[in-house]
């Protein structure tokens, strides 16, 4: 495969931190973005990877790989991110020459991973239900060249199961209702064992998903909530805390230098005055004192605010001779 952009290629622009644009280079067609006008043009015959000078800034241009397209992608149902889906392709053991089933289609975020890993010899067969869905999603395979390790059916699985008998190594269920299809799923795993995951939302769907993996012989049921926590890692600036004589000494001299005793016969209101000059020249003493010396650290920071519950991810695992 080439590694150079043509004219049709699907590109992903990477504008910044989650600011990704999905396009299709076109000779002669213009695409704005905030760094201004990109030229398909200055795209066609560049390598993926280059950087793209637009009329006020930069971009870059890179191919469609999992990661990026699950970040780029048009939304046409709720997706799974990779955090789920990276300890869904280790727990199913996905790897090439694997056979998969999954259910539903969506937004296909989650499919263009299970592909990558299964390729160059195995295969994922997905369904869905709508219509327009599973279409859309068999589009973007073949313009992302990944005809071949895919089929995708318009079905729905849970009144008609998967069509096929014995040949899975694993399924992966991303429905309303996954307990619904635990019988059509031991049919289309292969009788030497294979492994199951679903996705749910909510506990209620997991516990019912949990009893009728039980009642189905499934074992090493197991549920998981996979969460996130990215840290950023950054020098911040301080003030040196300085604990030396010089430094208590210098605020001494400043407040003695300032400082009026108040005089034994004074009453109170001269008592008061001086308690007044006494705090306004503390304060002057403390803008007199010399800037003090900064020094770096490196420090760890944890998320401020975070992608919170998504959803549970059972895995479960069944050997039927
Ligand atoms: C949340 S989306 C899946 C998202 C997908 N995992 C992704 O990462 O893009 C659930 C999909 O399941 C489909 N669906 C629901 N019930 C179904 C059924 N009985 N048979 C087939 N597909 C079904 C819905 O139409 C929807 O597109």
């Amino acid at each position: 495969m080439t590694n150079l952009i043509q004219e049709g290629s699907k590109v992903i622009l990477y504008l910044g931190y989650n600011n990704l644009h999905v396009i299709k280079a076109k000779a002669n067609e213009v695409y704005q973005t905030k760094f201004g006008a990109l030229k398909h043009n200055d795209l066609i015959g560049k390598e993926f990877g280059s950087k793209i000078i637009c009329t006020k800034g930069y971009v870059h241009a890179l191919s469609v790989i999992p990661e990026l397209w699950t970040l780029a992608l048009p939304h046409r149902t709720q997706i799974l991110y990779m955090a789920d889906i990276s300890l869904i392709l280790l727990e199913l053991d996905i790897k090439p020459g694997s056979i998969v089933i999954e259910a539903g289609t969506g937004s296909g975020s989650l499919s263009h991973s299970i592909i990558r890993s299964l390729r160059p010899n195995g295969h994922l067969y997905t369904f869905e239900f709508h219509e327009l869905r599973s279409n859309l999603a068999r589009n973007e395979f073949e313009e992302h060249g990944l005809s071949q390790f895919v089929t995708v059916q318009h079905r729905d699985v849970l009144s008609n199961g998967f069509e096929h008998e014995n040949i899975a190594d694993a399924v992966f269920l991303d429905l309303p209702a996954p307990w619904n299809a635990i019988e059509h799923v031991m049919k289309v795993l292969k009788k030497t064992g294979g492994r199951l995951c679903t996705f749910s939302p909510c506990i209620e769907q997991v516990q019912r998903t949990c009893q009728r993996l039980h009642m189905n012989n499934f074992e090493e049921i197991n549920t998981v909530e996979c969460l996130r926590r990215i840290h950023e890692f950054r020098y911040q600036h301080r003030s040196k805390i300085r604990f030396t004589a010089d430094q208590n000494q210098e605020e001494i001299i400043d407040r003695k230098s300032n400082k009026r005793e108040p005089d034994d016969d004074d009453g109170d209101e001269e008592e008061e005055t001086t308690t007044n000059k006494k705090l306004k020249n503390d304060s002057e003493a403390t803008t007199k004192r010399q800037p003090q010396e900064t020094e770096s650290t490196l420090t760890a920071i944890g998320p401020l605010v975070m992608p919170g519950h998504t959803g549970y991810l059972t895995f479960a695992y069944i050997k039927q001779e």
